[in-house]
Order: C-alpha cells, then structure tokens, then sequence
C-alpha cells in the first residue's frame, strides 16, 4: 500500500467524499475517506498502486490530480528531511526519466525566483534524465496549502507536500468547458447544470457498457453526462416537445453529435413515467434523474382531471379512427403529487436495479421545513447519500440509493406525504415565507 495526496477541487466540496468513495467503490478498490475535512484543499489517501489512483482520477469532477506522495512537512526542512527519509529509494527509479517540475500554491502565490528557488532545494534527488517542459517521462509538483484567516493572505504556507504526479482529473482536463451549458447546442429552461450531472452520474457509478435511465429527461443533461462516462443513456419525458427540440442541430442527437458520443445513445420516448411502457426484461443498471417539481415545469400525468367530463371520450372516432388510438392523438394530463411521483420512482428502481445498481436523483426541499424524514425509502434500497446543494431559503439535495439483495430489510415510507408537507412548488412561489407554509 502507498500514500496519495489529493488535491480537491473547491467545488461542492461537501460532494467531493461521496465522489471519490463511489468511484473507487465502481472500481473495487477500497478506499478509506473517513478522514475527509471539507475545510481543506488536500487529503492522504491510501491505495495500492498508481494504476487505482489513475482509474479513480481520471473520471473525477471535484478533483484536481492525484499524486505518489513522497513527502510533507510544515517547512521546507521537514519536506526535505521527510523525503529523504521516506523516499530515498525511490530516487534512482526516475534517474534516467525527463521531469519537470510544478508548483501548486493554494491560496497562497509564489514569484517566479521563489519557485525556482525552491525547486532548486530538491536538486538531491540528482535526476539526469533531463527537464523536458512538453511531455517529460514525470511531473514532480510541490504543493502548498496556504491559511486563508479571513481576507488577509498567509505570507507563509501552512503545509507543504510533494509528490509524483500520477494522474489530472477529468476537471483539471476540461470537461466542464466542454460541457458548460452556454456551448451546447440544445438547452432549454430546465438543463441541468453541467458539472453537477457529472458529479450525478459519477455517484450513480455510470459505467462504460452500463445502461443509464433517466425518466424525466426534457432536454437530456444527464444522458449526454452519462455518455461521458460511457454509459449507454436512454431517457423518457411526457413532454414530446422537449424530447425533439429545436429543429435538425438543435436537439438531444445533435448534443451527443457535440460531444462525439452518439454511439452510445440509446434513445428517448415520449412516455408517462407513471405508466412505463418499458418491457419488464429491459436491463436497467442505474437511474439518474431530476424529476420535475413544478417550478419550471409542471408535474403532470396521463389521465382527466376531471374523469366525469371525459366519459364517453374513448368513443370518440376521427376519419373511422378512434381518435386515442391515432398517431396524433395528446393524452389528457392531470396534476399529481411530488411526494407520489418520487414513490414511484423509488419502487421503479427498486424492482427493476440489479442488485448494487444505484438510484441518484435531486429533491427540493424548503429549508425551514426540512426534516431527514423527508427523504422517501424504500426498504430494498439503502440510502447511501443525502448531500446539499444550499440555496437561500431552499435546497437541493442529491438523495443516492443502492438497491440490496433480499436479506436486506430496510422501511418504506413516503416522506414528503407522511410529513403532509406542503407542495415545494406553493412554498416555492410564496417566497418560503411563514404563510406559505
Ligand atoms: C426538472 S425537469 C428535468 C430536466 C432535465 N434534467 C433536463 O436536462 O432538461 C423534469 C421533467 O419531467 C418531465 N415530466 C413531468 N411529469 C412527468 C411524467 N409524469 N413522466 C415523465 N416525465 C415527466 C417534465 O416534462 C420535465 O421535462
């Protein structure tokens, strides 16, 4: 087993744990994060060897890079003296490898002399391989946490690491340029932030070959998400509208065509999700999904509102047709609850998950109202994470379940239902304010 130190992303770091843990947990590799401080930029980790620290880091989104550490210290000295001790005999290993070096001042600044100099202080480790700056056999990175007290800058750092640069993560390259929002051919009102149905799909343990459902796709943010990382993506909405877009290169096949990912496309279909067509034998491996909660879109299902004034409709005959078995024929919709939609949803995973397939969705919840009870189970999933994104007076949160084998009895409880809680759309629209609750 050998140390790694990780460097985070500050994004959603309270995201950043249950990223990491699933990914390696994806892989089979054991990893132990329990240490994990949302404060701080870096973490240990141990693992047995450079190709599980490449397999986990490539696919993370709140990482930065991943690197053999060689040594760490408060100062300089206890860097130097902690290296030699630790990694003498790792030295002659890279002797005859081309290097550079790197420099990573985190919240901290260092001018050019002062790096170099610092740089220099590790000529012991006698490397002749060469400094090569484009495409050198290794990248040695002294990393350095700085204190940030407030809004005055720590002129010293606070730490001090230095490592073997083994693998960037998918942030450090570029995924979340190449699939910001503002460069994506098809967007509507309800595209789901980029790097979060990244993250989504990384907590949901997408995989290459894996079949990714998303039933409330609209415009399809977590199937092109999902394709990144291989999956084979196929959503459903009730919403035809949004499933087709724009026109020829503004839709959901024109995004996967963006992004180079069209062969794993599935398909989308217009579909009730409360009246799934889908065969009972087709495969599903994991669901990611944000289901609608009715303030950018409605909440609607197949059926009349009001059953009484649609008697007699299936009568109905157009050109000796019966007009709901037409090509054209628009179902009736009628509203329906959030907290039975989302019930619905986790008894759909529930029977049709292999066991270890994962359920990963977003709920909103209105903070002055929010109890974990809230949160709807089922009893063959266990809920693995809760995490929240903080808005002002509301959150969303991540809820990931994982589907169990039989021995596993958890409860099933309608949370939002049984806690009578009041539509998040009413709270939503009345400002989260006493009177709208
Ligand atoms: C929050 S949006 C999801 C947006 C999507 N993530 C995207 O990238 O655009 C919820 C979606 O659920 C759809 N929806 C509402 N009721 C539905 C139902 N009963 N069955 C399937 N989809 C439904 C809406 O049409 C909407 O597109």
């Amino acid at each position: 087993m050998k140390e790694y130190l990780i460097y985070l992303a500050q994004a959603y770091p309270e995201f950043r744990r249950a990223e990491l843990e699933s990914l390696a947990d994806f892989f089979g590799i054991p990893l132990d994060m329990s240490h994990h401080n949302v404060e701080r930029p870096f973490i240990i980790v141990t693992l047995e060897n450079d190709e599980q620290a490449k397999q986990i880091m490539k696919r993370s989104i709140l990482s930065r890079g991943i690197y053999e550490l060689w040594g760490q210290g408060k100062t300089y000295e206890e860097v130097h003296a902690n290296v030699k001790e630790t990694s003498s005999d790792r030295f002659g290993i890279y002797k005859e490898s081309s290097f550079k070096f790197d420099f990573i001042a985190y919240k901290g600044s260092r001018s050019n002399n002062e790096r170099m100099e610092i740089i220099q202080d590790f000529s012991y480790l006698a490397f002749e391989g060469g400094v090569r700056m484009k495409n050198p056999d290794q990248i040695f990175s002294v990393l350095e946490e700085y204190n940030v007290n407030g809004m005055e800058k720590a002129s010293e750092p606070l730490h001090i690491y230095f490592g073997r640069q083994i693998q960037l993560s998918a942030r450090t390259e570029n995924v979340l340029d190449k699939y910001d929002l503002r460069k994506r051919k098809y967007i509507g009102t309800t595209s789901f932030d980029a790097e979060l149905s990244l993250v989504t799909c990384n907590i949901g343990q997408v995989g290459p070959g894996k079949v990714t459902y998303d039933p409330f796709t609209g415009t399809g943010s977590f199937l092109v998400a999902a394709a990144n990382f291989g999956g084979l993506p196929i959503g459903s909405d009730i919403d035809a509208r949004a499933l087709r877009g724009k026109g020829e290169k503004r839709n959901i096949q024109a995004n996967f065509k963006q992004y180079g990912t069209s062969l794993n496309f599935l398909d989308v279909l217009t579909m009730d999700f409360t009246n799934n067509a889908f065969r009972q034998d087709f495969g599903i491996d994991t669901i990611v999904c944000d289901p609608p909660y009715g303030v950018r879109e409605g909440l609607k299902v197949c059926g009349a509102k009001h059953p009484e004034k649609a008697e007699g409709r299936e009568n109905v005959v157009i050109d000796g047709e019966k007009a709901h078995l037409r090509r054209d024929f628009i179902q009736p919709k009628k509203p329906y609850e959030l907290s039975d939609l989302l019930d619905d949803l986790l008894f759909f995973a529930a029977e049709r998950l292999p066991v270890g397939g994962r359920l990963a969705f977003w709920m909103p919840t209105a903070n002055d109202d929010f109890e974990v009870n809230q949160i709807p189970q089922h009893e063959q999933l266990e809920l693995l994470y809760n995490l929240e994104q903080v808005f002002n007076k509301w959150s969303r949160r991540l809820l990931v379940y994982v589907k169990r084998d039989e021995t596993y009895k958890g409860e099933t409880t309608n949370g939002l239902k049984s806690q009578n809680i009041k539509n998040f759309r009413v709270r939503y629209f009345g400002r989260f304010t006493e009177e709208s609750r």
